[in-house]
């Protein structure tokens, strides 16, 4: 079968190293891609949000599944377009993504199904989000309603934070994300990340995760979309996963199908594991980024397979198997990010890193250049390793970035740092 991968991260690329593995794979093509990517697959100039035009190649080039990585087209309704031509696509129809594109409807839901997640209210003005945070008082939590790339939540410490907050949301800094706002009650507890795989009706449950979301050592810094991530998340244990089965995903899987939208696709529950259980920070409708490279390197069956049965509604019909060893991912960025950073600079000794035993390196922001690899966004590199704890995934994986020379870049220097405080396998 012929793939066509949409996306041009190191999560795409993880995708696209899965995806190259399995046997029902004759030609992958990603659109847009970048500079790892194009080692296994025809990179390929399209337009995602032109869904015509990505129609028009896949009928020309017999594409038998189109895998969408980021969130933006699945909100953008291009899995229903391409259903209706007849092409099967891996991910959520528009309105069932909306379970990522608003946090609002995710609220709706919630309430619906009486999933356990943080006290909220939403406003459509300033003035009475202003008024609730006064009767509520810090800390707070401040969220743009729409897609903001992960930078529109503000945990806020004290009331004036959090009100700044809001005007910075409704004078437009998130665009039309920030016509609206959540402001949510604080969560305190350990975060992790739980991936869940649904055909509208079942629900598979994938792997756990633990992300880095702050720039910098110590969590310390502005968030991120993520500098590093480690699978498994040792707070995840078999309980706490079959009650997010019972009490969260379930009920949603459920409530969307009763809206007449089912969810097919990844589910990915950003969770707080409270002293009262599990609770739903969010839900994306994709696989994360850095996550997606650990789970990954730890997936012992057939991704293509997997996603067929997502799309077929055949998922009770599988299983998903993961390798005993722990993977790890740190994330080299370009010096700035989030912020503003340079693009163009050169990135040397990646050949050599990537030849150590039990490492792979994902690429994000990279484009060749007369033979070349440069950085060409903030998130650029993500250098993956499996080892038998959590330690050794993490020794092999800082070993491999010493190999790389990237003046240019920086990385933090404790990922899985929590695992190893507790001595996690
Ligand atoms: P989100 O984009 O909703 O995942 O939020 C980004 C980050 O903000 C999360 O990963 C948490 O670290 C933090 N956060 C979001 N909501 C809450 C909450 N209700 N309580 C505590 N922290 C939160
Ligand atoms: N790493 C978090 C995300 O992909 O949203």
């Amino acid at each position: 079968m012929n793939i066509l991968l949409i996306g041009l991260g190191g999560r795409e690329h993880a995708l696209a190293w899965a995806i190259s593995n399995s046997p029902l794979l004759t030609k992958l093509f990603a659109a847009p891609g970048n500079a790892g990517i194009a080692s296994l697959a025809e990179l390929v100039d399209l337009d995602a949000s032109d869904h015509g035009a990505v129609i028009g190649f896949c009928k020309n080039n017999d594409i038998g599944l189109v895998v969408v990585g980021p969130e933006g087209p699945l909100v953008d309704g291009l899995v229903d377009d391409l259903a209706q031509a007849g092409i099967k696509a891996f991910g959520p129809g528009k309105a069932a993504a909306q379970l990522e594109g608003s946090k609002g409807f995710t609220k709706a839901v919630c309430d619906e199904a009486s999933i356990p997640t943080a006290a909220y209210q939403r406003f459509e003005n300033a003035a009475d989000a202003k008024v609730y945070i006064e009767q509520q008082g810090a800390p707070i939590v401040v969220k743009a309603d729409g897609l903001a790339a992960g930078k529109g939540v503000v945990v806020a410490e004290t009331v004036e934070t959090a009100m700044n907050a809001v005007d910075a949301c409704f004078d437009g800094k998130f665009g039309s994300a920030g016509a609206a706002v959540v402001i949510e009650e604080f969560l305190t507890g350990e975060e992790a990340s739980f991936f869940v795989l649904s055909d509208g009706d079942h629900a598979l449950p994938l792997a756990t995760a633990q992300d880095h979301k702050r720039a910098f050592d110590g969590d310390e810094g502005p968030n991120t979309g993520g500098m590093g991530a480690y699978s498994p998340a040792p707070v995840m244990t078999d309980t706490i996963v079959e009650q997010t089965m019972q009490d969260i995903i379930f009920p949603t899987i459920k409530a969307l199908k009763d809206r007449g939208t089912p969810f097919k696709g990844v589910l990915f529950a950003g969770l707080m594991i409270t002293a009262d259980g599990p609770k739903l920070i969010e839900y994306n409708t994709r696989f994360g980024d850095p996550e997606c490279q650990v789970l990954m390197m730890r997936l012992k069956d057939d991704i293509v397979t997997l996603m067929l049965a997502s799309v077929d509604g055949t998922l009770d019909k599988v299983s998903a198997r993961w390798r005993d060893e722990a993977a790890l991912t740190v994330v080299m960025a370009a010096k700035g990010y989030p912020g503003t950073y340079d693009k163009g600079t050169h990135i040397a000794g990646l050949e050599d890193a990537a030849a150590s035993p039990h490492v792979e390196i994902f690429h994000a922001g990279t484009r060749e250049q007369d033979g070349a690899i440069l950085a060409n966004g903030g998130r650029v590199l993500n250098v993956t390793t499996l080892g038998t704890t959590v330690e050794e995934a993490q020794q092999r994986a800082y070993a491999a970035i010493d190999k790389i020379r990237w003046p240019e870049g920086f990385y933090r220097t404790d990922i899985g740092w929590r695992a190893i405080a507790t001595g996690a396998k």
